[in-house]
């Protein structure tokens, strides 16, 4: 039987996120950011250890952001078109949520739980987002393990960055 054919009608909004590299406006606005974090935050947490944080990107932040990844981009390569490709990705759509997640030595709940915990929690985020009509796309690779990142970023040493969430309406 396939996916499709899988279908519950039920269960159709958990089907329908998809990733949506091309994003446009509108993205949710204040209010909806406000429910869709909330929504991430009732993920499963063993032992309420709140492994995650999100933050928000305003216009500032994101200018911030890829001037870090065109950095980011010259230490390993200072090809041009690499440079403008790596300072246009936290550009991308019109909304980008990153998530952060901080695991700690805890006599019962090992660090994989934890990091499990905090990517439910952005799970949650982009199911939130495509209930609320919105698509989604959780985006990583090398450039948020670099330090010029992190530090635009505001990550704390103890905090990894696991997802650009990248939040809008699909472009046609
Ligand atoms: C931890 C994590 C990191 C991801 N990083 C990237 C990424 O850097 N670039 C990307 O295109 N997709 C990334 N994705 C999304 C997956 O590539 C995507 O979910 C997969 O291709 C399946 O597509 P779908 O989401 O439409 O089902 C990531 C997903 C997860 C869970």
């Amino acid at each position: 039987m396939s996916r499709d054919e899988a279908l519950d009608p039920r269960l159709q909004f958990l089907h329908d996120r998809r990733t949506v590299s091309r994003l446009e406006s509108p993205g949710p606005d204040a209010t909806e950011l406000t429910a869709l974090l909330a929504a991430a935050d009732t993920a499963p947490d063993h032992g309420l250890l709140h492994p995650w944080r999100f933050l928000v990107l305003d216009e500032d932040d994101r200018a911030r952001v890829s001037a870090a990844y065109a950095d980011a981009q010259r230490t390993r390569d200072d090809d041009a078109g690499l440079v403008e490709r790596a300072a246009s990705k936290p550009l991308r759509g019109p909304c980008v949520v990153v998530a952060l997640a901080r695991t700690v030595d805890h006599p019962r709940i090992p660090h994989w739980e934890q990091l499990a915990a905090a990517a439910a929690a952005v799970q949650n985020l982009c199911l939130a987002a495509t209930a609320l009509g919105y698509a989604s796309a959780w985006r990583t690779g090398w450039f948020v393990e670099h330090d010029m990142v992190r530090a635009a970023l505001g990550a704390t040493h103890d905090e990894r960055i696991i997802g650009m969430i990248h939040l809008g309406t699909p472009r046609e």
